[in-house]
């Protein structure tokens, strides 16, 4: 009579198995990689400015307060798409000076209201970051956050 599982037929479920989703799993992380390199990250324009303001945001820990596509702080306002907030789809020009000049004029010492330090950042700085967060509205996030304001 049958005893159900052998051990040797559940020694071959486990490595069967085992190697079934290690493959699996090396299948799904090389796809995504080849997603993020060839789909969702715009590379031809990932330019010398965009990888500066990039060290830029890192040098002063801007994600400490803010996030970025999710990932950071809660703190402050998610600046994925700062730059779309900042109407920069439409009128590129003003958003940049709106950006640089928001930058600038920190903290606002306005009371009851969350503040951010001032960096004194230079001219080159602020637009080496505008560069970054234009650059980073452009990933396709497939629609996250939903809306504009998150
Ligand atoms: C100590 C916390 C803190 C740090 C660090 C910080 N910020 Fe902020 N930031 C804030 C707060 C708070 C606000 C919102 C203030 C308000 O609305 O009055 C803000 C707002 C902004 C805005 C405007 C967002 C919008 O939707 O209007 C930009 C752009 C910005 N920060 C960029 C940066 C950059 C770039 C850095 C790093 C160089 C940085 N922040 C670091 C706290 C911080």
């Amino acid at each position: 009579m049958s005893e159900g599982l052998t051990k040797s037929a559940a020694r071959n479920i486990f490595y069967g198995g085992t190697a079934f989703f290690v493959i699996l799993f090396a299948a799904l992380a090389v796809h995504s990689h080849l997603y993020i390199v060839n789909t969702s990250t715009d590379q031809a324009t990932l330019t010398e400015a965009v990888v500066r303001g990039k060290h830029v945001w890192e040098r002063h820990s801007c994600i400490n307060c803010h996030s970025l596509l999710g990932e950071g702080a809660y703190f402050a306002p998610e600046l994925g798409n700062v730059w779309v907030r900042y109407g920069g789809r439409d009128h590129p020009v003003g958003a940049r000076m709106g950006l640089k000049a928001w930058m600038q004029a920190q903290p606002t010492g306005a009371a009851g209201r969350r503040q951010m330090p001032q960096f004194n950042l230079t001219d080159q700085e602020l637009d080496d970051l505008v560069d970054f967060f234009e650059w980073t509205s452009r990933i396709d996030t497939q629609g996250w956050p939903p809306n504009t304001s998150g």
